[in-house]
Order: structure tokens, then sequence, then C-alpha cells
């Protein structure tokens, strides 16, 4: 027969009360070792995948040579590339100036290409005319594409004068 049947009771209790304590640290631990695996492999997918910059193509569709009359000297902003059509056929050269890397215009009155940052000028084969540029602009590889455009590769010069493509 139990003496203090109030002792018993709360003796359950404190250990219904001791059994929720423990659960709720083994959800803690457990929650815990989630969140701390979750940045694990969040740093670990990090650390593994490549760390690479995505950049433009240097290859770029300037457009179709019936945009280009003859004569004429056709600056792309988008990509600071101009476009020439001579008598001798199409070419393309870098609108960024020697100098300092400004980017330059065409004058259609001088006939000239100049810089605006500090003067240079260009004749439209890209020869330095006057200012402190120290080089020419650089002809781009260019061709005619199977759909019919012209294409420019700004990441390979050729040498100046070399290549004029029909089209
Ligand atoms: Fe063109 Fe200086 S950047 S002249």
């Amino acid at each position: 027969m139990n003496d203090h049947p109030e002792k018993e009771a709360g003796a359950g209790e404190d250990e219904e009360h001791f059994l929720s304590r423990r659960e709720f640290f083994i959800k803690l631990g457990t929650g815990s070792l989630a969140v701390a695996g979750a940045g694990a492999a969040v740093f670990a997918v990090e650390y593994l995948s490549p760390n690479v910059l995505y950049e433009p193509s240097p290859i770029v569709s300037a457009g179709r040579p019936d945009h280009f009359p003859l004569h004429s000297v056709t600056l792309d902003p988008r990509f600071g590339v101009y476009v020439v059509h001579s008598a001798k056929g199409f070419y393309a050269m870098s609108a960024i100036c020697t100098h300092l890397g400004c980017m330059t215009v065409w004058k259609q009155d001088a006939g000239v290409i100049a810089c605006p940052c500090h003067g240079s000028t260009f004749q439209r084969n890209g020869m330095v005319r006057g200012g402190p540029a120290p080089r020419p602009l650089p002809w781009l590889k260019t061709w005619v594409a199977s759909d019919g455009e012209i294409m420019v590769d700004r990441s390979t010069i050729i040498p100046e004068e070399s290549e004029y493509i029909q089209a």
C-alpha cells in the first residue's frame, strides 16, 4: 500500500517532464545537425562548382552586307566595331582607340575616325592620322555566315589590309 499517493503522482509528473525535456533536446540536437549539414552542403556545392565568368561571345553578327553601302564606314556601338565597305570588299575594325581605350566615332564630313577623348584621328583603314594613339585600329577576322550575315570575331586580330571579304 502506498502511504504517500500524492508523492508518487508527483514523481510520475517529474518523469513525464524529464522525458519531454529529453525529447526536446534530441529534437534540438537533430535540428542543429540538419542546419549544419545543409550549410556544409551549400558551401561544398559552391566550392566544387567552377568559378566561371560568363562573358558574351566575341563573335558577333554585324548585319547583312546590303546594310553597308559602298564606301561606307559604319560604327556598331553595341559591339565596338566598324564595318567598312570599300571598293576592295568588306572589312571590320575595332572601334576602340589604341591610346586609352575610348570608343571612336566616324566623322562623315571630315572623312576620319576620331577619338573624343584626346583627339586621335584614324583613316578609314584604321591607320593613325594624328594624335597620341600609338597604333592603328586593329582589323578583325570577318566572314560571311551561311545565312548571309557578316560575322566579326572581336578576339582575332588580323594584319591590316590582309583580308577583304566579298559578299
Ligand atoms: Fe583616344 Fe586618348 S583614348 S586619344
